[in-house]
């Protein structure tokens, strides 16, 4: 029996008309990327208002590590929500903070401390607050191609203009951009991390002072620049750097963390340990929920009370992800991580021999991406052919997501739960689709 089943074209009536409604009340920079409105969700398919089956190969842009209403996550939640909702946790501390704190501790590795948030920009802003508390140093180093957060802080970290900052300046003071290792796109793609960690070193003299550097941080994967996977040598190399000049290194797994790439933390596959890591997104299961994990000394720096916040680590939001880690664990996630890694690798193998704009499939585990060019020789990016893949194949019941500073780069954040026979679905349609909207 196959997942997909549409029983009206997307979007529907009811689709259209809440659509409509939408609109009318809600402000038009919150656009809408599906146009069909969502029913429920289980595992990796949505059912929409009209009753159509969907398959999600976006996940709620990463959030359902775990799959849509997981039993043992809505299970976790009612039971939280039915003792009590909110305190304050800097009011009256509550357990679920704590047991969360404890395993992230530990599944992070090493002397650490942890403090909770709502959302991976503000884990983010707190995380380079931490950071400036501990070196008493102001300035922040940050990647071309980045993606932090669209608050003050976080927007002025990422790299895109267009459409995360243009018009909102001027920017915070004191951020420096130098170029991240993507291989693709090198001159000399051997050496891509190495022309990179030149260009950092260099700017230590021509950039900014090093001693007057707090942190410096990065996606060990970067997810909305791309999916980028930077060369083998280059995070050791910053790392090392930052080491050398006192640099707090702050690793941002909002999108590559809990388990998405076969390893707890992305940056496990390049052997580094980041002095800060943060994490959002499939760690709350779909609740708000983010965590900044650093070294003892860096967390315990600022005075009491100058971090926090009414709602951060609230216990519905902490009792979802204790129940997430559950999952990883019990089901064996980051093995399945691979899998279905391998399984969307594959499938695009095959698509690319009959279809020429499949330019590099890359990635770590299941955060896989596949960038579009027009021309593979050239390489020029092909925005208008992603842009059609992703209108296509949404009408033919398979939900897909976009990133790539040329907006040219298919992305995977598939629910790990989902089954052998609706990947094979949904890679069918791809390829199905990817051969029809050539031009
Ligand atoms: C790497 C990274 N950092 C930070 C963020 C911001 O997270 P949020 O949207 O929860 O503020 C995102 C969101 O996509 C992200 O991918």
């Amino acid at each position: 029996m196959p997942t997909i089943d549409l029983v009206t074209e997307i979007p529907g009536p009811r689709s259209r008309e809440m659509i409509a409604r939408k609109e009318r009340v809600v402000a038009d920079p919150l656009d809408l990327h599906v146009r069909a409105v969502i029913e429920r969700g289980v595992g990796a398919t949505v059912t929409d208002v009209d009753g159509n089956s969907l398959i999600d190969l976006s996940g709620g842009l990463g959030c359902h590590l775990v799959g849509y209403s997981h039993p043992k996550v809505v299970e976790a939640v009612r039971r939280q929500a039915e003792r009590f909702s909110h305190t304050d946790f800097s009011v009256i501390p509550y357990e679920p903070y704590v047991e969360l704190a404890e395993r992230l501790v530990s599944l992070v590795g090493g002397d650490r401390k942890v403090a909770l948030f709502n959302s991976g920009a503000e884990a983010v802003e707190n995380a380079v607050k931490f950071a400036k508390a501990a070196t008493g140093r102001p300035a922040v180093l940050c990647f071309e191609g980045a993606f932090h957060g669209r608050t003050l802080l976080t927007m002025t970290l990422t790299s895109r203009h267009d459409p995360y900052k243009a018009g909102f300046g001027p920017f915070a003071p004191e951020v420096y951009r130098v170029p991240f290792s993507y291989p693709y796109r090198s001159s000399n793609p051997e050496r891509s991390g190495h022309l990179a960690l030149d260009v950092l070193k260099r700017a230590f003299t021509t950039v900014v002072d090093p001693h007057s550097v707090a942190c410096l941080i990065f996606e060990p994967v970067q997810g909305e620049g791309g999916f980028v996977v930077p060369a083998p040598e280059f995070l050791p190399g910053v790392t090392e750097l930052c080491r050398e000049h006192g640099i707090v290194t702050i690793a941002d797994e909002v999108q590559s963390g809990t388990g998405r790439t076969g390893r707890f933390l992305a940056s496990e596959h390049f052997g580094i340990e980041a002095d800060v890591v943060v994490l959002a997104k499939a760690l709350g299961g779909g609740y708000p929920l983010s965590a900044v994990v650093g070294r003892v000394d860096i967390m315990d720096a600022p005075r009491p009370s100058a971090i926090g916040g009414t709602y951060v680590g609230n216990p519905v939001a902490c009792a979802a992800a204790n129940a997430v880690l559950d999952v990883v664990e019990q089901e064996g996630l980051l093995e399945r991580a691979e899998q279905v890694g391998k399984a969307i690798r594959s499938g695009w193998e095959a698509i690319a021999r009959d279809v020429p704009e499949v330019g590099e499939i890359r990635g770590l585990g299941a955060m896989v991406g596949v960038e579009l060019v027009r021309n593979r020789a050239t390489k020029e990016p092909a925005a208008d052919f992603l842009r059609r893949l992703m209108t296509e194949t949404q009408r033919r019941g398979v939900v897909t997501v976009g990133c790539g500073i040329y907006h040219n780069v298919l992305r995977h954040l598939v629910p790990l739960v989902i089954t052998d026979e609706q990947l094979g679905e949904a890679m069918e349609v791809l390829g199905e689709v990817a051969v029809a909207v050539r031009e």
